[in-house]
């Protein structure tokens, strides 16, 4: 596609990458990702950020169609500097020398340290405008979101917010590009997996950039990944603010390791007790199996976290461990938590979870216990009394328990 016009003289000149396997080398791109860019055509042309470099013929292909082999880009409005959107910037300077290159102060730090130094720079803060002709562009500062140098821009004119990640997320635009043409309910997994996992550990900055734009009249939301919001913006607002505040949903996610099965024996068990005490959704993760983005989004979606592990050389098990060092670097809070795990010889696995409940916020609800060599019935009456308090602390008590 050599651009999507969005509005008149205003395009999508983004890319799909079906290929890459790890967004960030880390996080699962099973449904691919975009990597939306634009171009305002005017008395003056303007891209806002570029693409991820082996895109990049793609995306001065879209250029060159659009303003045909005279017409020189002005200007490259630099919203993020993280590679999947800065991947382009050398080669566009190559190819239009004139251009200059419009960031905060902080853009150009990143800017230097990645490419060197430019001849045309135009550094603009908070408030700042930029006259194309018939288009201006205004910039808000939303630093880190997801990085410190982020920043919005606003066309004035059609009312157009180019977001930068915020709003984005992970799979590839399928032929469609606009919310109103998506399935939304299709959608929300991998949005909000790409906001847990990318932009979760910034909740306070995302909840402050959602109250900035409460002043600002927008029609429609032009992020840098995934779908342009034209039509349900309020959806996509709430949704976000919904994950920054850490609400979640009524539901419980145990996430677990087993070495020979006796810590799932005990995950079953608990799961089950779960259902029983009336709690409406459960998710069981193998944390050796299913892929720590999968279970971070989820951890993000439910109230409740169990954690389980097996004690390993006198420690936590390495894939649980894992997690908890996740969890503690996104700062994750507003959850109720239970802990279980089993030991054979000195134990450990239990005693090393147990502090996560003093180093995050979580709301341990039920004192851990180990199983020592297998779960016998004391083991699982602490699962039992562990699901009943999970209920509760749910508000979603059954009386059948
Ligand atoms: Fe899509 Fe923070 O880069």
């Amino acid at each position: 596609m050599n651009g999507v016009e969005l509005r008149e003289n205003i395009y999508w000149i983004g890319v799909n990458d079906r290929r890459t396997h790890l967004f960030e080398n880390l996080w699962p791109l099973e449904k691919g990702i975009s990597y939306n860019a634009y171009l305002l055509k005017d008395k003056k042309t303007a891209l806002i950020d570029t693409v991820e470099i082996g895109h990049v013929e793609a995306y001065l292909d879209a250029i060159h169609a659009l303003l045909g082999p005279d017409k020189p880009v002005d200007y490259l409005v630099i919203n993020h500097m993280e590679p999947d959107h800065s991947g382009a910037l050398k080669l566009i300077t190559m190819k239009y020398p004139n251009i200059t290159l419009v960031g905060n102060k902080t853009t150009f730090k990143f800017v230097k340290g990645f490419f060197g130094d430019f001849p045309h720079i135009l550094t603009v803060e908070e408030g700042n405008t930029l006259d194309l002709g018939d288009h201006s562009l205004r910039f808000i500062m939303t630093p880190m979101l997801h990085w410190p140098e982020t920043m919005m821009t606003l066309e004035t004119r059609e009312k157009i917010l180019f977001t930068g990640d915020v709003f984005g997320s992970f799979g590839s635009l399928d032929g469609v590009l606009f919310d109103d043409e998506a399935k939304l309910d299709a959608w929300e997994p991998e949005q909000q997996r790409y906001y847990s996992n990318i932009v979760g550990k910034y909740i306070k900055q995302t909840q402050r950039a959602l109250e900035t734009l409460k002043d600002v009249e927008v029609n429609m939301f032009a992020p840098t990944h995934g779908l342009i919001w034209r039509k349900n913006l309020s959806h996509i607002v709430s949704l976000y603010d919904r994950w920054s505040r850490l609400e979640g949903e009524k539901g419980v996610v145990i996430a677990y390791s087993s070495m020979y099965g006796r810590t799932e024996r005990m995950s079953d068990y608990l799961a089950r007790e779960l259902i029983k005490a009336g709690v409406p959704d459960v998710v069981v993760h193998d944390t050796s199996k299913t892929h720590l983005s999968y279970i971070l989004s989820d951890i993000w979606k439910y109230q409740g976290l169990i954690l389980g592990s097996p004690a390993y050389n006198n420690g936590l098990f390495p894939t649980v461990e894992t997690l908890t060092t996740s969890l503690e670097h996104m700062g994750i809070k507003n959850r109720y938590l239970g802990i279980f795990g089993t030991a054979t010889w000195s134990g450990g696995g239990v005693k090393t979870l147990s502090h996560i409940a003093e180093t995050t916020g979580l709301t341990l609800i039920h004192p851990p216990y180990e199983a020592k060599y297998r779960p016998l019935e004391e083991d699982y009456q602490h699962c039992k009394d562990l699901a009943i308090k999970m209920a509760k602390a749910l508000g979603v008590s059954s009386q059948t328990c």
